[in-house]
């Protein structure tokens, strides 16, 4: 079947024509409809050819209301993340009181298409309910961390590929120890909040990959330069302590307008995660145009290129299992809030475009995870 096409509108069947008027209404600048989804192989596929896995974080709204964006999720991908639904905030938003049912809506829905869930975040210091703010001290924060891992890394027992035990621990910028940054856990435990994390996430789902997440390490400029060299001192610091961490999380919020992007020295600290006998997983791709131009054109092509020269030389290395980003269609991005462009257009940070079609960083991707060599 060709796609409707609004000059044909006009000689559209009767049963068209509230359709046809609807978008001859709309005028110009409404939004396209939905894509359909594509009858070629999705990037799920795609990865799975290279036995990797390709998937994206969904944001949980969508579950009940995005039903368009639901048929692409299934198509495209093969593992899920929720967006906020695993925080803390979410789970525990009161003491004692925990509160499964949208992550529990998210593991339904994957389960229905087979497709793997991985838990983001145990440690965080962000999407923390204030009670637990409130009370965390010296003498309360064993109790509280270990507890709360023990329940929710318990409740999805069996059911989780990955946990994010700890994201986002560093920032050298904070002074020492290791490179961490200042955080409640930091200040109320130590360094040593991670091995307790991650024993506590160890003893409650053994089969989760246990991971720390993080972003800022993906360009050759001297402030990530130190976050690269502090998440390598850090992890080999927890493997000698016997810290039972397994792989590295690589956020990617990627930046197009960015020109200190060098795959000499991102293959250089994939290998060296590698080498301390890690795993890597890319877990946020996402690429951000507020430093380009509005053509539409241009940013699509500048976004692709830009995320295909960082994932040929993250995917060259056989420890990457596997690809996620931070959503699967512009229609919807977190970036639009964090970094909204000057001139208001919405960012093309995605896949998909916000009709569903998939756009030059799609192609990007899929070419990427086609080169990956086996694991
Ligand atoms: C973001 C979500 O996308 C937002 O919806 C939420 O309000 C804040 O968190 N790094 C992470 C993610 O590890 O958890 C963040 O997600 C994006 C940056």
């Amino acid at each position: 079947m060709t796609p409707l096409r609004r000059r044909s509108l006009l000689a559209a069947p009767a049963a068209l024509l509230p359709l046809a008027r609807a978008l001859a209404a709309a005028g110009p600048d409404a939004p396209e409809p939905d894509a359909p989804v594509p009858e070629t192989p999705g990037l799920a596929a795609h990865a799975a050819a290279r036995r990797r896995f390709y998937g994206s974080a969904l944001y949980e709204d969508a579950l009940a209301a995005d039903p368009g964006l639901l048929a692409h999720v299934r198509a495209e991908c093969g593992m899920l993340v929720g967006e906020y639904s695993f925080k803390w905030a979410s789970l525990q938003p009161q003491p004692g009181v925990f509160r499964f049912a949208t992550a529990e809506t998210l593991m339904a829905f994957a389960a229905a298409n087979r497709q793997r869930v991985r838990g983001h975040t145990l440690v965080w210091h962000e999407a923390n309910p204030q009670w637990l703010l409130d009370r965390l001290a010296p003498a309360t924060g064993e109790r509280l961390l270990t507890g709360y891992i023990a329940a929710v890394a318990g409740h999805f027992r069996g059911r989780l590929v990955h946990w994010d035990v700890v994201n986002e621990p560093i920032h050298p910028e904070d002074g020492p120890p290791f490179g961490l940054r200042d955080t409640p856990w930091l200040r109320a435990l130590g360094p040593g909040y991670l091995d307790l994390a991650f024993h506590a996430c160890a003893a409650a789902d053994p089969g989760a990959l246990r991971m720390i997440n993080e972003f800022g390490v993906d360009y050759a400029i001297d402030w990530q330069q130190r976050r690269r060299d502090k998440l390598l001192e850090l992890l080999a610091h927890l493997l000698a302590r016997g810290v039972p961490v397994q792989a590295v999380g690589l956020q990617a919020h990627l930046d197009a307008g960015e020109r200190a992007l060098n795959q000499t020295v991102l293959a250089r600290f994939v290998a060296d995660i590698a080498s301390l006998g890690l795993k890597v997983v890319v877990t946020e791709l996402d690429v951000r145009d507020d430093g380009l131009p509005a053509d539409i054109a241009v940013r699509d092509a500048a976004v692709a290129a830009h995320a295909r020269a960082w994932l040929d030389a993250v995917l060259a290395n056989p420890a990457v299992l596997g690809v996620l980003s931070w959503g699967l269609s512009d229609r919807r991005s977190w970036l639009d809030q964090r970094f909204p462009r000057a001139d208001g257009l919405p960012q093309r940070p995605l896949p998909l475009d916000a009709s569903l079609r998939r756009k030059p960083l799609w192609s990007a991707i899929a070419a990427a995870l086609a080169g990956a060599p086996a694991p």
